[in-house]
């Protein structure tokens, strides 16, 4: 057995709680490819290996829901080279990797507005979603053109619209009636948030959502996170006392 095998253990297979929707703001791509005088496209290169190495991980311990942020709403403030070349990778990595996925029984869902990418991302993405949509074993939520505080201005407006229509009445507005609107709606409730490369802040990402998750910051970058990196940040999850307000 390589000397980097992990057991596998499920993430219910311990005497805490499981997790069953771990979210991960994948940081530090940059770093890793300044850190070898590689440019920044070969980090996101190597963070893709990452992103297929974790959710691997995820599905073997038995993890329902995985969120990883790949681009925010304010990502688009990047060099123009750096968006194309991000964007070229998500092709790539939907061509090489869905059917492995679809395989597993792992649906594909996306969070934010990824009509903003150029037409053949979003065709690609489209036919993804539309192919795994059936499936149930897992799910893999990319966060796409997402921002936290856009999802809830877009629900926002849908509710407001709602209220001029006189479809509902604003004094019954409850947490539910957003949560509903979010783009992740459905989505088991996020129990643990990772955040790689050592920032500890959560850049507009699943403000509402990690009301009670769990946070794990670490100084891995992501292009180095692996399945032992998810195993640690599991264990410590699992060691938490969640409270959720009460004693
Ligand atoms: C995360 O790595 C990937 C994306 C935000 C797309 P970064 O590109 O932010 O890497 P650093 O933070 O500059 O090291
Ligand atoms: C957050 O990382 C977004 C993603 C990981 C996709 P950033 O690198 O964009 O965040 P800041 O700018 O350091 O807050
Ligand atoms: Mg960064």
């Amino acid at each position: 057995m390589a000397s980097n095998a992990v057991t596998p253990r499920l993430a219910s297979d311990r005497s805490g709680q499981a997790a069953r929707h771990v979210a991960i703001i994948m940081d530090g791509n940059g770093r890793w490819a300044k850190k070898r005088m590689l440019p920044r496209v070969a980090g996101h290169k190597a963070g893709v290996d990452a992103v297929r190495r974790t959710a691997r991980a995820a599905w073997d311990m038995g993890i329902e829901c995985l969120t990883l942020y790949a681009f925010s709403s304010e990502n688009w403030k990047r060099p123009e080279q750096e968006i194309i070349d991000l964007t070229g990778l998500l092709k790539h990595f939907i061509r090489s990797d869905l059917d492995e996925f679809h395989a597993n029984g792992v649906r594909l869902r996306i969070i934010g507005d990824y009509h903003a990418f150029e037409p053949g991302a979003v065709r690609m993405i489209d036919e993804a979603l539309a192919r795994t949509s059936a499936n149930r074993k897992s799910t893999l939520v990319i966060a796409l053109n997402y921002g936290a505080q856009d999802e809830l201005a877009r629900a926002a407006r849908i509710l407001a619209q709602q209220a001029v229509r006189g479809e509902i009445d604003p004094a019954t507005i409850a947490p539910g009636h957003i949560s509903a609107l979010l783009d992740t709606t459905g989505l088991p409730p996020l129990d643990l948030l990772i955040r790689t490369s050592g920032e500890q802040r959560l850049s507009n990402f699943l403000l509402w959502q990690a009301a009670y998750a769990e946070l794990y910051f670490t100084d891995t970058l992501w292009p180095d996170f692996d399945e032992r990196s998810l195993a640690e940040a599991l264990d410590d999850f699992r060691a938490r006392e969640r409270r959720f307000g009460g004693l």
